[in-house]
C-alpha cells in the first residue's frame, strides 16, 4: 500500500533534521589539525629539509619554484600553494608545517594545528635495494616518523589519542612515485601493473593503522590523470599510442590511473564497513582535474591544459634534459594560464581549481569549514 503524501513528508523532514544532526556532529567538533603523509603533491617542505640536512641541491627548491605565491622556494613542487594549503585554509586553519623542518624542541605548539610528514619522491613501497636517504622516506617511514613523533607533540597516549581523533588525516596522494619511478626508466604498462595491488594494501594498512590510533576522520586521494603530464605525453607519446580526442591524453596511462583508483575505492569501501563510526573520505583526484583537461579555456588556462609552463621546448615545453629549476629552463609568463607547472606537478591555478572541484564532491559533504576562501568545502555553516 503507499503510503499518504503526509506520511511521506514527514519521513522527508526527518531525514533532513537526521542529516542536519549528523553534519552538526562534525561542525561543532570540526578539526583542530591537519596530518598530512604523502608525496610532492603534498610536500610543504620536508624534502627540503632532508636535502639540506644531506647537502643536496633540488632544482625543486630553486627559483621559480614558490615564486608567485611564498616569494621563495618551500620545497613546494609548484610555482604556489597546493591542494593540502586550499584544504587547510578552508577549514580555517594555518597551512601545514613540514615535520622534518619545524621538528625541534617545541613541537606541542609547532604542531598544535597540524603536522606534514609527506616528502616529495615518497613511494607508497618501501625502496629495495640500495636507498638514497633521500628517498628512504616511504609510507611505512613517515608513518615511523609520526609515531615516534606523537609524545612530543602531544603528551600522553589519550591526550595524542584525541589529537588524532580531530584531526583530518590526509593519506596521500601516495604511490604514483612507485609508478613513475619505472614508467620513466622505461617498463611498460603492463610490467607495472602488478604493483597496484601491493601499492594499495600499504595504503589500507597505513589507513587502519591510523584508525587504530584513533584517527576518525581520514581523506585517502587517488591517483591524477597521469596521461594528461606534459612529461608523460613526452616520454611516452608515439604514433603507436591511442590518445583521447577531447583532451589529447594518453589513454593507456589515464586507464592505469583509473585501476589503481577503482582498486583503492574498493579497498577503502572494506575500512568502512568495519569502521562505521570513523569518516574515510574518497578523494577523487581523477575526476576532479578532468574537468580542467576537458575545457581548460573555461578555467582561464589560455595556454591549453597539457603544455608545462616552466621547462625546455617541445610540444609540451618539456625538454627531458632541461628541467625547471636549471638555470638554462624556460619560465613562461602568465603561469595561472598553465595547468602544469614544471611537467610533472600543476600549477597553484590549477590546483586551487582541483581543490574547488573536490570539496563539492559528495564525498567532501561530511567535513565541515569555517571558510571565508572562496575555495570552501561545499558545506559551510
Ligand atoms: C609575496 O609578495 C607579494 C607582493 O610583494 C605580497 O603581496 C604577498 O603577501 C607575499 N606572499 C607571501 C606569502 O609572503
Ligand atoms: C626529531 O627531533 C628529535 C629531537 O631533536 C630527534 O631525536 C629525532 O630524530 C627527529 N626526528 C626526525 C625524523 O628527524
Ligand atoms: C631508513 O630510515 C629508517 C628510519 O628513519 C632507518 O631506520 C633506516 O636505517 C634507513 N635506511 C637506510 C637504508 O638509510
Ligand atoms: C595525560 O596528560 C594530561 C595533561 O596533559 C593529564 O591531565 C592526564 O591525566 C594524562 N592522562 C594519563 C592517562 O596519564
Amino acid at each position: 500500500m503507499a503510503s499518504s503524501p503526509i506520511s511521506v513528508t514527514f519521513a522527508g523532514f526527518f531525514v533532513i533534521l537526521m542529516l542536519l544532526r549528523s553534519s552538526c556532529v562534525y561542525a561543532n567538533g570540526c578539526y583542530t589539525s591537519v596530518i598530512s603523509f604523502g608525496d610532492s603533491l603534498a610536500d610543504t617542505g620536508n624534502l627540503k629539509q632532508l636535502a639540506s640536512d644531506y647537502n643536496q641541491v633540488v632544482r625543486f627548491f630553486l627559483p621559480p619554484y614558490g615564486e608567485n605565491f611564498f616569494n621563495q622556494s618551500t620545497g613546494r613542487c609548484s610555482n604556489g600553494r597546493l591542494i593540502i594549503d586550499f584544504l587547510a585554509e578552508s577549514l580555517g586553519l594555518p597551512l601545514v608545517p613540514p615535520f622534518l623542518q619545524d621538528n625541534g624542541s617545541d613541537n606541542k605548539e609547532a604542531f598544535k594545528h597540524g603536522v606534514n610528514y609527506a616528502v616529495a619522491g615518497a613511494t607508497a613501497l618501501d625502496p629495495r635495494g640500495i636507498v638514497d636517504p633521500l628517498a628512504n622516506t616511504s609510507l611505512v617511514i613517515q608513518l615511523a616518523w609520526f609515531k615516534q613523533s606523537l609524545p612530543s607533540i602531544c603528551g600522553n597516549y589519550s591526550n595524542c589519542r584525541n589529537f588524532i581523533g580531530q584531526s583530518l588525516i590526509l593519506v596521500g596522494e601516495i604511490g604514483g612515485n612507485d609508478y613513475n619511478y619505472p614508467l620513466l626508466m622505461g617498463k611498460s604498462i603492463e610490467e607495472i601493473e602488478s604493483l597496484v595491488p601491493l601499492v594499495i594494501d600499504t595504503i589500507i594498512s597505513a589507513t587502519n593503522d591510523l584508525i587504530e590510533m584513533g584517527a576518525k576522520s581520514l581523506v585517502v586521494p587517488g591517483n591524477f590523470p597521469i596521461g594528461c603530464s606534459a612529461k608523460y605525453l613526452t616520454f611516452c607519446g608515439s604514433e603507436d599510442e591511442e590518445y583521447d580526442p577531447i583532451t589529447g591524453c594518453l589513454i593507456r596511462l589515464n586507464e592505469f590511473a583509473k585501476y589503481h583508483n577503482k582498486l583503492l575505492q574498493a579497498k577503502l569501501n572494506q575500512v568502512q564497513e568495519l569502521h562505521p563510526n570513523v569518516n574515510i573520505i574518497y578523494a577523487d583526484y581523477y575526476n576532479a582535474a578532468m574537468p580542467i583537461y576537458r575545457f581548460p579555456y573555461k578555467f582561464g588556462f589560455t595556454n591549453g591544459a597539457l603544455k608545462a609552463c616552466c621547462g625546455g621546448e617541445g610540444r609540451y615545453n618539456v625538454d627531458l634534459s632541461v628541467r625547471c629549476g636549471d638555470a638554462s629552463a624556460i619560465v613562461r609568463d602568465e603561469p595561472d594560464t598553465y595547468v602544469s607547472w614544471d611537467g610533472m606537478h600543476l600549477t597553484e591555478a590549477a590546483y586551487r581549481i582541483i581543490s574547488k572541484n573536490l570539496f563539492s564532491t559528495p564525498q567532501f559533504n561530511s567535513l565541515c569549514s569555517t571558510s571565508t576562501s572562496g575555495v570552501g568545502l561545499s558545506n559551510s555553516m
